[in-house]
């Protein structure tokens, strides 16, 4: 069929083209066209609309922001009471749920149909004849406030349904702000320097308050319907599952996760599952709604003074709580970096007691406004860390001050400085500072770094605190009898403890490059450059050039590097490990260093990146391989850089293992 030249009649194609789009793109998730052609079509639509102002529609799809509309919150009564749900918590609470309703039912229902619980705001759309006429919220559940305009933004809420439309239809559901837009939300608060969003929830409920819809518009809100509040003049139903289906083939966006079950111990199966997934949505939810399914069980279970009898909540344990901010204690990280967190008053929060949360910065604390003494929100969703969210004003003590990092650092008692406004604190103590020399030495030993086993969080603090050691070079000259004197210390582990030191001073230059411990330098920088210079006396009169040379290694690192190399303190520890007998050099890669590849049979092909063929030829042979021109069923190893070709086939099909460039460095360098 090709286009109508009737403006009145394109208008309608138009809209109807980019109505089944829409379906596709914000209820199905699918999107049927390219943007761009979408673009088009609702180009030509307004087009048309301007040249005939008389032909734009209420549901034309132009018209979801209209100009001059403000939300007017006017006073709505529902065509149908919204009830609230009844809840539960546990598994016992909810088969003594179903208990009492197959009481009063005299029989066990045949089904039930269980949903997410949407955790955003309930509204009630109504549509005439089709067409969307009133979104309202719910109120006290019989008078909510009209949001008509501010709905309307909402892409995923049909302007117009689709098939035998009902002559009047309210349907409800639950406005949410995808997880994403929130998170991108706050990011831009941050970046203005404002006070992020609470939470998904608040800020949906916040965003269909608006007076401006333009302000909802830019919202990107989302939409679940889960019930039929009143219909006249539409088809009727044996099933809560069937009207469901049924608000789908009208257009409306419906939960995919919802199912219809045959048991409670079913229901119990989904609640399960759900509480597993809870996190794999794009939406937050805060529990489970079980309905029975069949419409005539409904009525005969009837309703109690707020909720119906016929469904309940099982509720999820709470992701945010209140609690108290009893202060605001700082850390001394291993770099010097001084880090604000809040001290809790203990709260079980999305599934574990909370005590400390970190609160980043003096910048962060300021834009969340948050004091000690403060009633503050913490939240946990997930595996997340837990964070506290922001205060509750409503109970904030009158003069209540504002907090300020101290001027002095409470370890060693030195100067704190400010960077980059209050972004970035340091504490000018250096090595004197035990609390940043503790959480240096923690990381200095750990496994990612010189890998001391027994060196661990407890021994670190006993050592600082008995005065035995003061800085990492002092662990390479430990004195043993010092040790067999502290409490619980026996022989066994004294001497592990040393035997795992003495392997320690061996670890390389990677190691003990990640070790020290240089901003921005972990480990895969550490190895690159402990990979290119081989030797930490030469790293330490670096220039910046040389440095700047190596691949992977941008202008920050290299600022970072040429700081810490520069420090006085930092020049005397690098000397001290050499003197305490740490191996400060690497060997040169083509002297033989071992035997790890003898008898081994090399193919080498493609580009390698850090090698030229004759250094991948010499590293092999220096460690006792053989390098041949041809790949055969003799070779053991084809080593394939970039573009690899016929030989890379070859030995795929013989079946010999095939090393990328990291794989061979491993087998040379590896340990
Ligand atoms: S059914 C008569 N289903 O939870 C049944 N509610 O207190 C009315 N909610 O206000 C509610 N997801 O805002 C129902 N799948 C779902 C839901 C859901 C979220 C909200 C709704 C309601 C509250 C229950």
């Amino acid at each position: 069929m090709s286009p109508s030249t009737d403006p009145t009649q394109r208008a309608a194609e138009l809209r109807e083209e980019i109505r089944s789009h829409n379906y596709g793109y914000y209820v199905l998730g699918e999107p049927s066209i390219p943007d761009a052609d979408w673009d088009d079509l609702m180009r030509e639509l307004k087009e048309i609309e301007t040249a005939h102002p008389d032909l734009i529609t209420l549901d034309s799809p132009t018209q979801r922001v209209g100009a001059e509309v403000e939300t007017t919150f006017a006073p709505v009564t529902h065509l149908q009471r919204m009830f609230s749900l009844d809840n539960v918590e546990s598994e016992d609470e909810l088969r003594a749920w179903e208990s009492r309703l197959v009481r009063a039912l005299g029989e066990p229902p045949s089904a039930y149909m269980c949903e997410l619980k949407i955790d955003g705001l309930a509204v009630s759309l109504t549509y005439e004849d089709g067409v969307l006429v009133r979104g309202a919220t719910r109120g006290d559940g019989v008078t909510g406030e009209d949001v008509t305009a501010n709905v309307r933004t909402i892409r995923s809420i049909p302007l117009r349904l689709c098939g035998d439309v009902p002559d009047v239809l309210e349907v409800r559901g639950e406005i949410y702000l995808p997880v994403a837009e929130f998170a991108a939300l706050n990011r831009r608060q941050e970046e203005l320097g404002r006070k992020p969003y609470v939470n998904p929830r608040n800020t949906a409920a916040g965003s269909v308050r608006q007076k401006d819809p333009t302000k909802t518009a830019a919202r990107n809100l989302a939409v679940w319907l889960y019930q039929v509040g009143y219909v006249a003049g539409g088809p009727s139903f044996a099933t809560h599952s069937e009207t469901m289906r049924w608000l789908t083939d009208l257009g409306f966006p419906v939960n995919p996760e919802n199912r219809v079950v045959v048991s409670i111990d079913e229901v119990v199966d989904y609640v399960e599952n759900a509480t597993r997934h809870r996190h794999d949505h794009e939406y937050e939810t805060d529990g489970i709604v079980i309905k029975v399914d069949d419409l005539t069980l409904q009525e005969k279970a009837g309703f109690t003074a707020k909720s119906p009898r016929w469904a309940t909540a099982y509720k999820l344990p709470p992701e945010e709580k209140s609690t108290i901010l009893k202060a605001i204690e700082i850390n001394v990280g291993r770099t010097g970096a001084v880090t604000p967190y809040a001290v809790l008053e203990p709260v079980f929060v999305g599934g574990v007691t909370v005590e400390h949360a970190t609160l980043h910065n003096e910048g962060e604390v300021h834009r969340k406004d948050v004091r000690p003494g403060d009633t503050v929100i913490v939240r946990r969703a997930g595996d997340v860390i837990p964070e506290v969210v922001g205060p509750i004003l409503t109970k904030r003590p009158t003069d209540l001050p504002e907090w300020h990092m101290p001027e002095l650092c409470p370890f060693c008692n030195n100067p704190i400085v400010l960077t980059d406004g209050q972004a970035k604190a340091k504490c000018t103590g250096g090595f004197a500072c035990p609390s940043r020399i503790r959480e240096y030495l923690f990381h200095f030993a750990s496994r990612g770094a010189m890998d001391i086993e027994g060196l661990g969080y407890k021994t670190v603090d006993t050592l600082l605190r008995k005065g035995i050691i003061a800085d990492p070079a002092d662990v390479f000259v430990l004195d043993r009898a010092r040790l067999l004197e502290l409490d619980g210390w026996g022989e066994t582990s004294v001497d592990n403890l040393l035997a795992a030191i003495e392997r320690a001073k061996d670890a390389g230059v990677g190691r003990l490059l990640t070790g020290l411990g240089v901003p921005l330098i972990g480990g895969t920088v550490a190895r690159t450059m402990a990979h290119e210079f081989r030797s930490l006396p030469t790293l330490m009169s670096v220039t910046e050039d040389e440095l700047g040379a190596i691949d992977g290694i941008g202008p920050e690192i290299v600022a970072s590097w040429i700081g810490w190399a520069s420090d006085p303190d930092n020049i005397h520890l690098v000397e001290r490990l050499g003197e305490a007998g740490v191996r400060l050099e690497d060997p040169e890669p083509d002297t033989p260093t071992s035997d790890r590849l003898a008898g081994k049979v090399f193919v080498i092909t493609g580009t390698l990146e850090g090698f030229t063929r004759p250094e991948a030829k010499a590293a092999i042979e220096a460690r006792g391989g053989k390098v041949t021109g041809s790949v055969s069923s003799k070779t053991d190893y084809l080593v394939a850089g970039a573009s690899a070709g016929s030989k890379l086939t070859k030995a795929e099909q013989l079946g010999v293992p095939v090393l990328d460039e990291a794989a061979f460095n491993n087998l040379l360098f590896g340990e």
